[in-house]
């Protein structure tokens, strides 16, 4: 149905053999570039915000636009996981495998405490690597993940099992 959510997903574009050959890339940027369907998919993301959140988890580099924007809309902070030496003040790392690479994820000093309960953000769900990384971060902060959510999974990679937290996706492919 023509939903301003399903218009918004449809937006999606597929590229085939980015960044590597034989990936078929998922590109988010269409969405993003228009006003009423990023509003809808934040909106629909705020909807499934699960209860008592604190604060908002957005992993770099795409998560950063979907997690901001979700925050900002419910009044929540948000905590950047990172990439590595781009943090001045770095509580903790962790490094893990990705369909294409590997990669490094740093959690900020002084974000996460016992007590505070939060929301992992991300643009796409593919292996699961990622959400578990930056979930092991959380905890290893001494802080509880309350699920993640993302705009879209990519089911046939598996990654919901791997991710190790509760997963809503806006869409599956
Ligand atoms: C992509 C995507 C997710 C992750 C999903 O990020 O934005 O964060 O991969 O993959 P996984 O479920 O297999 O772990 P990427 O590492 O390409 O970084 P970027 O956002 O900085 O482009
Ligand atoms: N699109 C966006 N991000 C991704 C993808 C994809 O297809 N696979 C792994 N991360």
């Amino acid at each position: 149905t023509a939903t301003p959510l399903n218009r918004a997903l449809g937006l999606i574009r597929e590229v085939t053999d980015f960044p590597e050959p034989g990936v078929l890339f998922r590109d988010l940027t269409p969405l993003l570039a228009d006003g009423a369907a990023f509003r809808a998919v934040i909106d629909a993301l705020a909807a499934a915000v699960p209860p008592d959140v604190d604060a908002v988890v957005a992993l770099e580099a795409r998560g950063f636009l979907f997690g901001a924007a979700l925050a900002a809309s419910h009044g929540l902070g948000v905590v950047p996981i990172r990439k590595p030496g781009k943090l001045p003040a770095v509580a903790d790392q962790v490094t893990f495998d990705l369909e294409y690479g590997s990669a490094t994820f740093e959690l900020p000093a002084d974000t996460l405490h016992p007590g505070r309960r939060v929301l992992v953000v991300d643009d796409v769900l593919a292996t699961g690597g990622t959400l578990a990384a930056a979930a092991g971060l959380v905890r290893r902060a001494g802080a509880e993940v309350a699920g993640a959510v993302v705009v879209l999974e990519l089911a046939a990679l598996g990654g919901r099992a791997r991710a190790g937290v509760p997963v809503e996706a806006l869409a599956v492919l």
